[in-house]
C-alpha cells in the first residue's frame, strides 16, 4: 500500500482518498506508528499528511528519520513537508508572510510531481510557518511569496514536499501533482479499481463463509444495498437480507426498498413491520441520547426474531446464522479508532447499534472503502441510480429530527413536510449538488402565524442542506431562492400546524449535520 501519515486527522483523509482516485491503494497510519512498523507494511511510497501543529513547538508531532533512509519514496505535505525539511537539516521557521487559502505559485523546476506545470498557477495555502531553506541534496522546485521554499525534491533518495495542498480541490493542478508522485516519481502502476475490489472481496467472502448462512440488515441507503449486493455477487442465495420498517422511515420509502431493491438484485428479502413496537417503546421520550439507545435496543429484539424467519425461508431447519453483513466504511473504521490506533473522533453510529451482543460473524465488506469508491462498485453491480446516489440518512431515522417527543400526528406532519422538500430539490436538480438536507419539525417550539384571516399557533420545520465530502464537516448549503420560496410555500400550506419554514444556516462544526 501507500501509506498515508496522518498529523491531522482531515488532511489525511482527503490524500488517502486522491491517491485512490489515482488507482492506487492507500492506508491511514498515525504519526505515532514506529516507523519500523509502517515499513514492515512494505509501503510502495509515504505521505506524510498536513496538520495544525508547528514543528518547532515543543511536544509538536515528529517523525523518526529513519523513513527517509528507508529507500521508500516519501513525499510531504504541508506540515510534513516542513518535518521532513525540518528532520533532515533545512531551516523551518515562522513565515514572514502567511498564506491562507488561494495563494499563486511559481514554478521554479517543472520537473518529477511538478513536470510540465505551468510556470505561474493557483494552490491552496494554509500555513504560518516556511521552510526558509532546503536540506542538503534538495533542488528547491517552486515558491510562493511567503514560502521561500514552497516544493523540493531529492530525486536521487526520492524524497519530495510540498507546502501547499494538493490534496483539495481548491489546488486545481493538484490530483495531477500527487498522480505524478506516485506513478512517475514512486513508479507505481495502477493496482486500485472497482473491478478489482470487487474480485478480491468476491474470493473473501466465498472463504469466509462457507456453507453457511447470512443476514444482511438494509436500512435502505447506500451502504448496506451495496454491501448485501456484493455479498450476494459472492454467496448467492445463502444471503437473506432483513429490512425494519421501524416507523420512522421517510414517505414512500417502505415501497421503494421492496420495489428498488428487489428488482434490481433478486435478493431474499424479509421485510419486518416493528412500527408499532418501536413507537410505543418511544412515547413520552424526547432526549436524543434516550431516542437512540431505545432504537438501537429494538433494532437487535426485531433482528433476533427475524432469524427464526430467514432459516425458513432458506429451508435450512436447525441451522443458525452464522453471519451479519454490515456496510461500515472506511471513515467509520478510522473515527471509531479501529484504523490502527488512530485516534477516536466520534463513535461510530451505525443502523441504530445493530447487534453487538448476538451471536454473530461480521463481515464488512466496505471496510476499506470510501463513499465514492462504496458508489462506484454499485454501479458496477448494476444497482439503479436511484440506489446508488441516495443521499445519506440516519438509522434511527425521523426519531432525530423531532426535538421533542416522537408521536405518530408529528411523524405524519414531518414525512409530509420532507417529501415535499425531497420533491422540489429533485425537480430543481440539485440532489447531487447536496450532501443531504435534513427536515426536521421543532415540535414543542410554537409561533403566531396568520392563515386564512386566522390566528395561528403553529411549529416551525427547519431545513438543514449541506454539502460535504464526507459528513465529517459540511457546509449549509446556498440553496437558490425560488426553490427555498416554493418549498416554504408548500410546506406552509400543505403541512398541518406548520406556520413557519426556516434554514439552518451554520456549518459542521460548531454543529452537527442532523439536529440530535
Ligand atoms: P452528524 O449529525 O453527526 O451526522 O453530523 C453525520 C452523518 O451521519 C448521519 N447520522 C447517522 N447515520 N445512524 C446512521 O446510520 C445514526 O445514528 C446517525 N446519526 C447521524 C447523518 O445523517 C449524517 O449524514
Amino acid at each position: 500500500p501507500v501509506l498515508v501519515v496522518d498529523f491531522g486527522a482531515q488532511y489525511a483523509q482527503l490524500i488517502a482518498r486522491r491517491v485512490r482516485e489515482a488507482n492506487v491503494y492507500s492506508e491511514l497510519v498515525p504519526h505515532s506508528m514506529p516507523v519500523a512498523d509502517m515499513l514492515a507494511k512494505d509501503p510502495a511510497a509515504i505521505i506524510l499528511s498536513g496538520g495544525p501543529a508547528s514543528v518547532y513547538e515543543e511536544g509538536a508531532p515528529t517523525i523518526d528519520a529513519a523513513i527517509f533512509d528507508a529507500g521508500v519514496p516519501v513525499l510531504g505535505i504541508c506540515y510534513g513537508f516542513q518535518v521532513m525539511a525540518h528532520v533532515l537539516g533545512g531551516d523551518v521557521d515562522k513565515a514572514a508572510l502567511g498564506e491562507y487559502g488561494k495563494t499563486l505559485a511559481v514554478i521554479d523546476a517543472p520537473e518529477g510531481m511538478l513536470e510540465d506545470s505551468p510556470r505561474e498557477q493557483d494552490v491552496w495555502m494554509s500555513h504560518g510557518v516556511a521552510v526558509k531553506q532546503a536540506p542538503a541534496g534538495f533542488e528547491v522546485l517552486a515558491h510562493t511569496e511567503g514560502a521561500p521554499v514552497a516544493a523540493m525534491a531529492d530525486p536521487s533518495r526520492r524524497l519530495y514536499g510540498v507546502q501547499w495542498h494538493p490534496e483539495v480541490k481548491h489546488t486545481p493542478l493538484g490530483q495531477d501533482l500527487i498522480s505524478r508522485f506516485l506513478h512517475e516519481c514512486a513508479g507505481i502502476g495502477d493496482n486500485w479499481d472497482s473491478t478489482s475490489i470487487i474480485e478480491d472481496q468476491v474470493r473473501a467472502i466465498r472463504e469466509k463463509v462457507g456453507d453457511a448462512q447470512v443476514i444482511c440488515g438494509l436500512s435502505g441507503g447506500v451502504d448496506s444495498a451495496v454491501a448485501a449486493a456484493l455479498v450476494h455477487k459472492a454467496i448467492g442465495e445463502q444471503l437473506t437480507c432483513v429490512f425494519v420498517d421501524h416507523g420512522l422511515l421517510r414517505k414512500g420509502e417502505v415501497e421503494q426498498v421492496k420495489h428498488d431493491f428487489v428488482e434490481a438484485t433478486g435478493i431474499k428479502l424479509i421485510a419486518v413491520d416493528a412500527a408499532d413496537d418501536f413507537l410505543d417503546a418511544l412515547s413520552g421520550v424526547s432526549d436524543p441520547e434516550t431516542k437512540r439507545k431505545i432504537i438501537g435496543e429494538k433494532f437487535i429484539r426485531t433482528f433476533e426474531k427475524a432469524q427464526r424467519q430467514v432459516i425458513e425461508m432458506a429451508g435450512a431447519e436447525g441451522k443458525e446464522v452464522k453471519f451479519l453483513v454490515q456496510g461500515t466504511l472506511y471513515p467509520d473504521v478510522v473515527e471509531s479508532g479501529g484504523g490502527d490506533g488512530a485516534s477516536n473522533i466520534k463513535s461510530h453510529h451505525n443502523v441504530g447499534g445493530l447487534p453487538d451482543d448476538l451471536d454473530f460473524e461480521l463481515i464488512e465488506p466496505l471496510r476499506t472503502l470510501f463513499k465514492d469508491e462504496v458508489r462506484a462498485i454499485g454501479t458496477e453491480l448494476g444497482l439503479p441510480e436511484e440506489i446508488v446516489w441516495r443521499q445519506p440518512f440516519p438509522g434511527p431515522g425521523l426519531g432525530i429530527r423531532i426535538v421533542g417527543e416522537i408521536t405518530r400526528e408529528r411523524l405524519d406532519v414531518l414525512r409530509e413536510a420532507d417529501a415535499i422538500v425531497r420533491e422540489e430539490l429533485t425537480k430543481a436538480g440539485l440532489d447531487r449538488d447536496i450532501w443531504q438536507c435534513p427536515v426536521v419539525l421543532l415540535a414543542d417550539v410554537h409561533s403566531v402565524g396568520v392563515q386564512g384571516d386566522e390566528r395561528t399557533y403553529g411549529s416551525p420545520i427547519v431545513l438543514r442542506p449541506v454539502s460535504s465530502e464526507d459528513a465529517m464537516t459540511a457546509d449549509w448549503s446556498r440553496l437558490p431562492y425560488d426553490v427555498l420560496a416554493t418549498i416554504s410555500t408548500r410546506i406552509t400550506n400543505e403541512c398541518r400546524q406548520i406556520n413557519r419554514v426556516v434554514l439552518d444556516c451554520t456549518s459542521k462544526p460548531p454543529a452537527t449535520i442532523e439536529w440530535e
